[in-house]
């Protein structure tokens, strides 16, 4: 046999994936879905209950991401129950959003209070008083990891939404803030997620994937597979390195009419009631539910 069809002699055995740099804290998951909401945004079926059951069934993690919200996200991590990666979905003054992750509880917080919670506007869910040019590099600067959500959603869920919006995304003074593209989506048709990808692929972002579930039976539908059981640090570690995604469903249309028939009431419920609206921009309480 020549030596160039000769496979080098193993010298070591091989390494794992990436090197666990801390012992692990709190509840663990071989998968987790990174994008799903809660009744304390516009998903009223998506109970704290509901979702550690569901996700005890299928043995998922999850990254709660409501809309300019956290105490859905932080009682899931107070609950200990289930593995919950620190989340948020952040809408701007021009409805950009992004999903911001954290490694830890108390910075999620922090972020929070300081560049969110004081500037939600009492009728909408996903729209803060601030621009994205301010909320982005804020993010980061908190400790966030920044990922771009159904970058190719219909409306102001695309990134080519306005030109002077999609101009100030991709000023590569911005767009190198971005760190992750969610390449699947649960509530987007394939030629989306495509899309999605192949902005990943162009600007070479790291990847991720989530349902968007405001459901409970959609959660885990879409996931991050790793190779061993992750706790909260170790995935927002693992999103610094090229993952793989996976899913087990395709977009239906019925599916998506099921899940508008939840969202859509919330929105007129937080539009018209000035009840719902105080509560909307009332003091996060230290993470009491
Ligand atoms: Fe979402």
């Amino acid at each position: 046999m020549s030596p160039r069809s000769a496979p080098p002699a193993p010298t070591e055995p091989p390494r794992p994936f990436v090197e666990r740099r801390h012992a692990p804290v709190g509840p663990t998951a071989l998968s987790v879905d990174m994008h799903i909401h809660t009744n304390f945004s516009d998903a009223p079926k998506c109970t704290l209950d509901a979702i550690t059951e569901r996700c005890r069934e299928s043995g998922v993690g999850v990254a709660v991401c409501d809309h300019n919200e956290i105490r859905g996200a932080m009682g899931l991590i107070e609950r200990d129950e289930i593995l919950c990666v620190p989340a948020l979905e952040v809408g701007s003054r021009e409805k950009l959003e992004f999903l911001a992750y954290f490694d830890d509880p108390a910075k999620l917080e922090r972020f929070y209070s300081r560049e969110v919670e004081p500037y939600k506007r009492a009728r909408f869910f996903t729209k803060l008083d601030r621009s994205f040019t301010h909320l982005i590099p804020a993010a980061k600067e908190a400790g966030a990891l920044v990922c771009l959500p159904h970058p190719f959603g219909p409306s102001y869920k695309n990134v080519n939404h306005g030109r002077e919006r999609k101009a100030a995304l991709f000023d590569p003074h911005m767009f190198r803030h971005v760190d992750l593209i969610e390449v699947i989506n649960g509530h987007m048709r394939d030629h989306r997620n495509f899309k999605a990808y192949m902005l990943s692929e162009v600007f070479e972002k790291n990847v991720t994937a989530g349902s968007d579930a405001h459901l409970p039976k959609d959660i885990g539908t879409i996931y991050l597979r790793f190779d061993r059981a992750m706790d909260r640090k170790g995935v927002y570690d693992l999103l610094h390195f090229p993952i793989k995604v996976g899913m087990t469903t395709t977009y239906r249309f019925s599916n998506f009419a099921r899940t508008a028939a939840g969202v859509i009431p919330k929105h007129l419920q937080l539009f018209v009631s000035r009840k719902r609206q105080r509560e909307w921009v009332m003091k996060y309480n230290g993470g009491e539910v």
